[in-house]
């Protein structure tokens, strides 16, 4: 499983903000850290709870279901520290859309599930 795809565009997405998504099934939080935008997984790995609801503080996003927290500049997580987030390629074309990359071979999970949302 391999999807290329636009999420958005690159103004979309704001410092301090998240962006969250669905495409294929599979969610994705959009942020913007030092004017870089990055893109990870949607779901925590605690329990694969939607980060939709989840608060981002900085570079600090928490998932309100259990308090894991995650440095968003990196994906590691911060408490735990062993959880760690998948972070998924992007490119930027000249018209400012943001297009991701997910390879189902990035991750167990999306193997398994073909898609978390
Ligand atoms: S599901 Fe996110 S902290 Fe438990």
């Amino acid at each position: 499983m391999k999807i290329t795809q636009q999420v958005c565009h690159e103004d979309d997405v704001w410092e301090g903000e998240k962006y969250y998504t669905v495409i294929d099934g599979i969610s994705l939080v959009l942020v913007r850290v030092n004017d870089e935008v990055k893109a990870f997984q949607g779901w925590c790995p605690h329990q694969d709870i939607s980060f939709e609801d989840a608060e981002l503080d900085g570079c600090t996003l928490t998932c309100l279901a259990h308090v894991w927290k995650y440095d968003i500049s990196t994906g590691q997580g911060i408490n735990p520290k062993t959880s760690k987030l998948i972070e998924f390629p992007i490119e930027i074309n000249e018209d400012g859309n943001v297009i991701v990359t997910i390879e189902g071979d990035m991750h167990p999970s999306i193997n398994l599930r073909g898609g978390i949302a």
